[in-house]
């Protein structure tokens, strides 16, 4: 029998299921295209439905890949990021990679469902939350991978445990800077747990100013520097080329608790290396989402 279009795409990601969140946009987008592109049965996560199927449509149409699916969470909420991995592992017996991507800036302090601050709750408490539930998945399935997307922005940040979430005291600049310095300590801290399980986390700078929605809507100097930037931007698919190149590439079978830019290793802020910040970041963020230290 003729094999379908997408099955003869090179890259050898043609047994790999990928679930990406963030996938609706920018970044996650292109890595979703990239990754359907290669073959891969592709779980793309969206909050909205409408851009959801939308990006779901472009997606399965270019790539001739049938394999990629949509699943709808408000990564905001960890009902629905519970709901969202039950629905994942009923779907899905086996997951090869993991890609946290969604992220967002919030100029202005708003709270969750949760009630915790916007900021902090998607772009790190999401991640670890996520990446805990599916664990049982991933070991399952080794050899798997885990990438998150952080920023170079993380050489900014500080963990503020006196106001983890900005309630003394909000800057977006802070609190973005502060999440993705988490992404990174979360990442080594997780590699360090996932020794010897065939299981590697790592993490990523995706360039300093992809041309993606970030940062649109949002007021303030920060508002004025993105849009004032766009035309110098590199474009989401240049800006997707490492998370790609981590959830895909022979080059880095094995490699874990690294952080990448432009698909090679890098340093990270020194802060980042700090092994009991880590472990007390993980704690804390284990008791705000209910899980076991
Ligand atoms: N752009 C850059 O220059 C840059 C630089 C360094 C790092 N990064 C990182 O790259 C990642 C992707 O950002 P991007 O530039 O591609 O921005 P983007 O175009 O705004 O995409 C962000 C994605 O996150 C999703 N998202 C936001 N809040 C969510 C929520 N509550 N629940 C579910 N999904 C949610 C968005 O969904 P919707 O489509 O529904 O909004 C969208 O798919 C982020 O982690 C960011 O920190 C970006």
């Amino acid at each position: 029998m003729e094999r379908p279009e997408w099955e003869k795409h090179s890259g050898g990601m043609g047994e790999k299921v990928c679930l990406i969140t963030g996938a609706t946009s920018g970044i996650g987008r292109a890595t979703a295209m990239g990754l359907a592109n290669m073959g891969a049965s592709v779980v793309m996560v969206g909050r909205d439905r409408g851009r959801g199927e939308a990006a779901l449509a472009e997606i399965k149409q270019k790539s001739t890949n049938a394999s990629v699916d949509l699943m709808l969470a408000d990564l905001s909420s960890q009902e629905e990021i519970r709901r969202l991995a039950d629905e994942f592992k009923e779907a899905y017996p086996r997951i090869d990679v993991l890609i946290n991507d969604a992220g967002l800036f919030r100029s202005k302090r708003i709270t969750t469902a949760d009630g915790l601050e916007m900021t902090f709750a998607v772009n790190h408490l999401a991640y670890f939350l996520l990446t805990n539930l599916l664990l049982d998945v991933l070991k399952a399935s080794a050899p798997s991978r885990i990438v998150n997307v952080s920023s170079g922005d993380h050489t900014n940040g500080t963990i503020d445990f006196d106001d983890l979430q900005g309630q003394k005291g909000y800057k977006g600049a802070k609190a973005y800077s502060q999440s993705k310095l988490a992404n990174v300590l979360f990442t080594y801290e997780l590699a360090r747990r996932l020794e010897g399980t065939g299981v590697t986390a790592d993490c990523l700078h995706p360039g300093a100013g992809v041309r993606t929605n970030f940062g649109s809507g949002v007021t303030g100097i920060f508002g004025v520097m993105v849009r004032a930037l766009r035309p110098l931007m590199i474009s989401p698919e240049k800006g997707a080329e490492t998370s790609i190149y981590l959830a895909s590439s022979p080059e880095v079978e094995g490699l874990s608790g690294r952080y990448f830019v432009k698909k090679a290793e890098a340093r990270s802020s020194d802060v980042s290396y700090d092994e009991r910040l880590a472990r007390r970041l993980w704690e804390v963020s284990a008791q705000l989402t209910k899980l076991p230290a």
